[in-house]
């Protein structure tokens, strides 16, 4: 199913890959029925600080008893773009959507996306060129030379962020190099266990080549404390910048549940990287909590998801250059916690009917307040 799905978008992408696809007009912003603009994320979001949220679709949807809710859940749409201001692709500009087959391209989900953004007036961060998962089995089973690797890697960078070129702001060019005892992943990444650390570099060195413009991140999760794994990007990313290396920002996921305390080191953590003069930001942010039998949260787990939704955005807004601010997932229809969390859930801001929970009235006053 899924690969015929993928081969049918592949001859669709082919027909349609002319970058001038993505050239949209800005429309009217929709808005929320019942909601004016100012009662709305973006709306109360302070000038120049963007509220973002991942676009559902690919990976787990795909197991899911649902169609692609990007492109045929209308009051999806709606929400998508009365709430937020940036976008995040959840799945869609993955190697393994992206990139399907050896030198076959798959960019119909990825443009569509980038022109939903235009069209409503949001900027993207494109996720993600340098991985150890969610690769395609050509690629992890390819049996490659380091040199044949090397220029498999440099030609997809070219591509992909050549062709969104000036459309991206932020790009997630390495996820998750790191284990949590800060060592380098050299045994499940591809990349770093065959072409050794450089790499890194020629990846940030080759994005920046493809879009000057776009803003370069090290994104990973389990970095929001002063920890061994965000000690060990401050360190490499020190060493990197000392080499010129483009390397522009870092990025805490902020997958959280409320099973365990706040990170309430955060806002702390996040300034070690902004004196270095890096941008950061808050990318993939969701509070999971344990479902009761009922499958329904209690208040008292609502309120402690809310504060933990307000503490993370507080940090991010009291660091400069953290301006942008991305949960994974608006609403709990379509979160991908309930399949990769056993007796998890809830995890976003709002109902599966897109009702807004306290965690998102919170975020919305949060930013209200910083106006
Ligand atoms: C997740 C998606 O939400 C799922 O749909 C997919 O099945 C697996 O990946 N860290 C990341 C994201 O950088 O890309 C992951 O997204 C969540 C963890």
């Amino acid at each position: 199913m899924k690969s015929i799905r993928l081969a049918t978008a592949v001859v669709v992408a082919a027909a349609l890959s002319v970058p001038s696809t993505l050239v949209a007009t800005a429309a009217p912003v929709d808005r929320t029925p019942g909601h004016s603009a100012k009662d709305t994320l973006r709306g109360a979001a302070p000038k120049g600080f963007h509220i973002g949220t991942a676009v559902a679709g690919g990976g787990h949807h795909e197991s899911q008893p649902y169609p692609d809710p990007f492109t045929s859940d209308q009051p999806y749409r709606r929400v998508l773009a009365a709430e937020f201001d940036s976008v995040s692709a959840e799945n869609q500009m993955k190697w393994e959507y992206i990139h399907p087959e050896r030198g076959t391209y798959n960019f119909g989900m990825a443009d569509k996306i980038v022109r939903f953004a235009k069209q409503h007036g949001q900027v993207v961060r494109g996720h993600t060129l340098l991985w150890h998962s969610q690769n395609p089995a050509w690629l992890e089973q390819g049996n490659f030379t380091a040199a044949g690797l090397r220029s498999i890697l440099r030609d997809h960078i070219k591509r992909v962020v050549g062709r969104y070129k000036g459309s991206i702001q932020q790009w997630d060019v390495a996820n998750e190099i790191f284990t949590d005892t800060g060592a380098l992943r050299t045994t499940e990444n591809i990349w770093l266990r065959e072409l050794g650390p450089g790499i890194i570099a020629d990846a940030f060195r080759w994005a920046h080549e493809a879009d000057p413009k776009a803003k370069l991140f090290f994104n990973d999760y389990g970095v929001e404390s002063v920890n061994a794994k965000s000690d060990a990007y401050l360190a490499l990313i020190t060493q990197l910048r000392a080499q010129h290396v483009p390397v522009d920002g870092f990025s805490a996921q902020s997958h959280l549940s409320i099973r365990y305390g706040f990170p309430g080191d955060l806002e702390t953590n996040l300034k070690r990287f902004s004196a270095l003069g890096l941008k950061t930001a808050i990318t993939e942010l969701d509070v999971r909590m344990d479902l009761p039998e009922s499958g329904v949260p209690t208040e008292a787990q609502l309120a402690q998801q809310a504060d933990y939704y307000t503490r993370t955005l507080t940090a991010c807004l009291n660091v400069r250059g953290c301006d942008s601010f991305t949960i994974w997932g608006f609403t709990d229809k379509y979160s991908w916690v309930p399949v990769f969390f056993q007796g998890e859930g809830a995890a976003t801001v709002m109902g599966d009917d897109f009702s807004r929970k306290p965690a998102y009235t919170a975020l919305r006053n949060t930013l209200a307040a910083r106006r």
